[in-house]
């Protein structure tokens, strides 16, 4: 059953609806245009039951009149249905195909990853070669297959972190990964610290497990260590989720003092720290800069092939000790069997000659980096636009809080793309947005003439920002 939200915290999610557009629309139409983003980028998620009329009019301290004219509308446009007796539901139209035969062909820039790696057709060809022999087996393997385990374990040790193929457990993508550690060793009346902005998925998979989140906060120029440290002392989170390289949405790589100071006093804390590794190699402008997190103190890191050689392989893995290693195999089998052997074959053979991967792919974000930064300097010079060292994504600062409605404009004018708040927690960052470095040129300049008639639209309607803004700085320093 989705999941229900309550009136207070989906006015949180509202934040700054009443702002005025480039149409004038009238102020029930600017609520369900806000009501629809959430349904599209999945803050508010297909089915869940939305507050009742009344409620929510009271707490946007509102007419009903618009409550209702909002939800009428977006029962028009198909994205609420009404249930005789138990409210209003969000769905989406088309049967869940979210492109309306009205709107212009989309670019979507809410994933930031790119095709795949020129290897991966030549690598799949080896890889069934090698086949035939696991035939003969069950497939089924918690572990992964030993000749991926070494190959993982292998890079571990060329990165500066000696380790044994028995410390990998391969896993279905990094993401798989962190929902699986997160019901181990989150759960109901647990804390797990989050990095804020971060991860959509991981806020879910954290909150799915029951536990509670905190934050700390991050941006473009890195972590408030002082918070980071207080929090971890103070709150004493069971786990802490963190990217220490490079930080998805902001870019930021953690210095080397902090992986330190940081490691111990979760380790005095109790906290069990999870590294997401997953854009780790993707450092654009210099080679590995920093060892990974395990190396300065305890810590179990998930790495991933997604954003190396294509998302489409679905493998990942879970870097941890052995007694951790043993607790994992035995949590797996209630969510799944194991991780495909053919894709596994894939990246084996592509570990085992890794560096022209890698090379390649630094060569597509770097380019795309400087594109992106450039035009976005040029288009928008009124935005802050970090010049990212690593990753894969630009999560630039607009000069007011409009993200929201910046996000609705594009995607009337065909760009999907997330609004900063889609990376936050409580309608945080409506003056962020987060840009991918993974396109090619050609889409890339394509999206960015979208964007910028989007906010040019935004600007015609808004030339002073007409509401509270919301403390965000404060998170983001
Ligand atoms: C930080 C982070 N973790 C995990 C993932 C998902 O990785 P995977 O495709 O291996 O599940 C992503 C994808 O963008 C990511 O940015």
């Amino acid at each position: 059953m989705a999941q229900r939200i309550g009136a207070r915290q989906l006015v949180t999610l509202l934040d700054g609806w009443r702002a005025p557009d480039t149409q004038h629309s009238p102020a029930y139409r600017r609520l369900a245009d806000r009501i629809k983003l959430l349904v599209l980028d999945g803050r508010l998620s297909v089915g869940a039951p939305l507050p009742a009329e009344r409620e929510l009019a009271a707490r946007l301290e509102t007419s009903r009149t618009t409550v209702t004219g909002a939800y009428n509308h977006l029962r028009d446009l198909g994205y609420v249905q009404r249930r005789q007796g138990s409210g209003s539901f969000t769905r989406l139209p088309h049967g869940g195909d979210a492109e309306l035969p009205d709107r212009p062909s989309q670019i979507d820039f809410t994933s930031a990853a790119t095709p795949a790696s020129p290897g991966l057709h030549a690598a799949t060809q080896q890889a069934l070669d090698m086949f035939p022999e696991y035939l003969a087996g069950t497939g089924y393997d918690l572990r992964g297959i030993p000749e991926l385990r070494e190959a993982v374990a292998a890079r571990y040790t060329d990165r500066g972190l000696p380790t044994a193929a028995g410390n990998i457990v391969v896993t279905v993508g990094a993401q798989h990964a962190s929902g699986l550690l997160m019901r181990m060793f989150g759960g109901p009346g647990r804390h797990i610290l989050v990095e804020s902005p971060g991860f959509p998925q991981s806020f879910d998979a954290a909150r799915m497990s029951g536990a509670r989140l905190v934050t700390t906060p991050v941006s473009a120029d890195g972590w408030d260590a002082e918070d980071l440290l207080r929090t971890i002392r103070t709150a004493k989170p069971a786990l802490a989720y963190v990217m220490p390289d490079f930080h998805n949405p902001t870019g930021a790589c953690m210095p080397a003092d902090l992986r330190t100071a940081f490691t111990r006093a979760a380790a005095d804390a109790g906290t069990i720290v999870i590294a997401d590794e997953t854009t780790a190699e993707l450092a654009i402008d210099e080679r590995q800069q920093f060892l990974p997190l395990a190396a300065y103190g305890p810590a179990i890191l998930l790495g991933s092939v997604g954003k190396t050689m294509w998302g489409g392989l679905r493998v990942g893995w879970i870097r941890a000790d052995s007694a951790r290693v043993s607790q994992i195999l035995q949590a797996r089998p209630a969510a799944d069997l194991g991780t495909p052997i053919l894709e596994q074959l894939i990246c084996t053979v592509l570990l085992r000659d890794y560096r022209p991967v890698l090379d390649d792919m630094r060569l597509r974000l770097r380019a795309s980096r400087d594109l992106v930064v450039a035009e976005l300097g040029r288009r928008f010079p009124s935005w802050t636009v970090p010049r990212v060292r690593g990753g894969h994504t630009v999560w630039a600062r607009l000069d007011r809080p409009v993200s929201s409605q910046l996000a609705i404009r594009a995607l009337e004018n065909g760009l999907r793309i997330p609004p900063g708040p889609r990376f936050g927690l409580d309608g945080a960052f409506e003056r962020f947005v987060r840009v991918p470095i993974t396109f090619d040129t050609d889409t890339t300049l394509r999206a960015l003439d979208l964007l910028e008639t989007s906010w040019h639209q935004v600007l015609g309607s808004s030339a002073a920002p007409c509401r509270k803004v919301p403390d965000d700085e404060s998170l983001v320093i």
